[in-house]
Parts: C-alpha cells; structure tokens; sequence
C-alpha cells in the first residue's frame, strides 16, 4: 500500500493547474472541510496550518483568558500546552492513568481551581481517554473540554467516535499522523458561533468570514470602504496544496488508519508473549486508532534497559524506536521561563505528576506507518529475537 497515492499527486496537479487563481483557490479547502465534518460527525470544519494552531484558535473562540487556567497533560507531545500558552493562559498539568497514559479523570479533579476554564485532552498514541469521566466533571464544573486528537483518526469510545466530545476536536496532518499533507490540521465543532468565532481567529479576524465561509469575497474587497478586520485574529489557514494532499488522504482514510491497525496486532504478539514489555491498556468500549503502538519496559533499571535494549534490537537489524516525549512540564521553557513563583503561574517541577514521571522512562514507542506488512512483520520477529536475548 503506497502511503501517498496518485489521487494526492492529481489533485495536487489540480491546484496548481488553477493557477491559485483567487476565484478557484479554495476549492479544496471548501471540500475537505465539508467532507471532514460529515466523517467526524460535526457540524463544522475549520482548516488549519497545523494542529498547533487549531488548539489555540479552540481557546480564543472559547475566550479563555489571560490568566485562566487550562488543565492539560503533561506526557503527550507539548504543544497541547504550548496553545495555551501562545494564549496566554497558564497550563495546569493533571497526572496520567498508570495503565491508559491518559489524563487522569482523579488528577483532574485534584487541580480544578476557581481559575480553571478548560481542559484539553490527548488521545494518546491514538487512544481515546475516559470521557464520561472527564464530561461529568466538566458539567459539574461548568469548565469547556478541547479534545486534542492529532495523534486518533477513527478513535472510538463506547460506540462513539473520538471527535464526538468536546466543545471542539483539533487533528494535525502533520507528516508522522494517520492523515498526512506535510503540515496541517483541522478544527471541528457544532456550535455555529463557536465556529464563526474560530473561523474569524484563524484568518486574521476578517469581517466576511464565517463558520462555512473561509474566504472573502471578491465583491466585498473591491470596495474602497470594505472594513476587512472587526477583530484581532491570525493568520492560520491551510492552503490550497495542503487541502489538496489533505482531501485525498480523507479519502482513503479507511484503508490509512487500518493499515496503522494491523502494524500494532502484529508488533502486539510479540509483546503480550513477554513480561519485559507491557502494552497501553485499551479498556472495553476503547478503540485504539494506533498513531504509534505503546508498551512500558518493565525491569528495575528502565534509565539504562530503554538504551540497552534499543541498542540490541537495532544491532539485530530493528529500526529503533521512540521514548515518549519529555513531560511538557520538564521542558528548559518551563523550567526557565514560564514558571513564575508568586504570581498566578504553577511552579512547574518535579514531583508534579508522580504517574507520568515514572511512565516517561519507561515508554517505548514502535511506529505503526509501515506501508508494507511484510517489513512490520519482519520488525516483531527482529523484536521477538531481542527479547530472547536480552
Ligand atoms: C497530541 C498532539 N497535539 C498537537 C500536535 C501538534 O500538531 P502540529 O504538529 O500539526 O502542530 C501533535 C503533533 O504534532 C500532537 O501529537
């Protein structure tokens, strides 16, 4: 299976055979958004230039402020909590579940504070995290859930798709996602004002911008009187090449995310065959979409075993795999820059988030985006041998 087929390179060739003609350059856009908000359920579908931008647009459009508090977690890729601080709001790290590496429904409760306006949740490596949970404590709370889902396409939990939850649903087509364009991603929602409001955030706060709309047209800005800024926005849409490589990537998104599927049940034989290894747990009623397939390594030793084991299953011809990100929190940004003792700011430091701490180092992450079988298959045989020996 080829990861970019022909149907990318033609409408590629599309775009560009339209010469981004002003009147012909959001054809793509207009279809991909449609088409995504009918597969993901949501009434609306916001282009963006990435998965990063989208998380902040879901902030502003909710209007957290400076200063609000947004719960996130603190073991997934950062810029969950970046957004909130390219919002200028402070990040408030929730601990994760030992077995799913998922906030914490518990943890959140513990960190909720007068303060606290959002919580933005990841599903991990493509699975979904607990959302009766965390909805019952935004209801209680009456706090605004973001999910955070660059890494699960076709996530479910309890027969609903993951998307399906919170007041908005980010996803990145970043190169390493189910989805890919190079770059980019994509916010949905069903509240039309919510979405007029992300529209208008993502492209610079023009007037003529609406929840469908993310164009202005060539009637209004002929006019020399044409107002085009009511409000301070950025400038975060996706072009017209990215919504090209982006509509065709939606549709084959069955057969991407399957392929993913498969990758992990073959890599998962070999690790349900060994206590060294154990697998992210996928509760009942989970569907894990697999971005990349996750397994703790379980000796007394993990600071050294992850290199030397790592170090054995490349020296038998394995492709290595991937630690899990560096806590958002132990970043030099946090530590440096962002904590602040006496003001509204945490003080970000270890100790914070005692589950995720002791997960970090010992995750392994194997990739799932083999487009042949074989060389996966080939992989878990490699891993198989490693393990015997190690
Ligand atoms: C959980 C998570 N959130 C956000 C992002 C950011 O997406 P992007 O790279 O498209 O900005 C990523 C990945 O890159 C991610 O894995």
């Amino acid at each position: 299976m080829e990861r970019i087929s022909n149907l990318e390179r033609q409408y590629v060739e599309e775009v560009l055979n339209n010469g981004f003609a002003t009147s012909l350059n959001s054809i793509f856009n207009n279809k991909l958004e449609q088409t995504f908000a009918d597969a993901f359920h949501a009434k609306y579908a916001i282009g963006h230039c990435n998965g990063t931008a989208t998380l902040h647009t879901a902030l502003a459009a909710l209007g957290i402020k400076p200063d609000d508090e947004v719960i996130v977690p603190p073991l997934t890729m950062s810029s969950t909590a970046l957004a909130v601080l390219h919002n200028h709001s402070v990040p408030v790290f929730a601990d994760v579940d030992k077995d799913t590496f998922n906030i914490s429904p518990e943890a959140i409760e513990k960190v909720i504070t007068p303060k606290t306006k959002a919580i933005i949740t990841v599903a991990l490596y493509g699975l979904p995290p607990d959302y009766d949970e965390i909805l019952s404590i935004c209801n209680a709370h009456k706090i605004f859930l973001i999910e955070d889902n660059a890494e699960c396409f076709l996530g479910e939990y309890k027969g609903k798709l993951v998307g399906e939850f919170g007041h908005f649903s980010s996803y990145s087509f970043q190169a390493s996602k189910h989805l890919t364009a190079g770059e980019g991603g994509m916010l949905i929602c069903n509240d039309e004002d919510l979405a007029d409001r992300a529209r208008r955030f993502n492209c610079l706060g023009y007037a003529g911008v609406n929840a469908k709309q993310g164009k202005i047209t060539r009637q209004d800005i002929q006019s020399p009187n044409y107002a085009r800024h009511i409000s301070l926005g950025f400038n975060y849409r996706m072009s017209e090449l990215q919504a090209a490589v982006a509509f065709a990537q939606l549709e084959r998104i069955e057969e991407l995310v399957a392929q993913r599927i498969k990758v992990a049940k073959i890599f998962d034989e070999v690790v349900c065959s060994t206590d060294l290894l154990k697998r992210q747990m996928e509760p009942e009623g989970y569907k894990n979409s697999y971005w990349s397939y996750s397994v703790t390594l379980e000796t007394d030793r993990p600071e050294t075993d992850w290199f030397r084991l790592r170090d054995l299953f490349q020296k038998n011809g394995g492709d290595g795999y991937y630690a899990a990100w560096m806590l958002s929190y132990d970043e030099p940004l946090f530590r440096n820059e962002v904590q602040q003792k006496n003001g509204v700011w945490q003080i970000y430091e270890k100790g914070l988030c005692p589950v995720a701490e002791s997960l970090q180092k010992r995750m392994i992450q194997f990739k799932t985006n083999y487009w042949n079988l074989e060389e996966a298959e080939k992989q878990a045989d490699i891993l198989q041998q490693t393990i015997q020996k190690f």
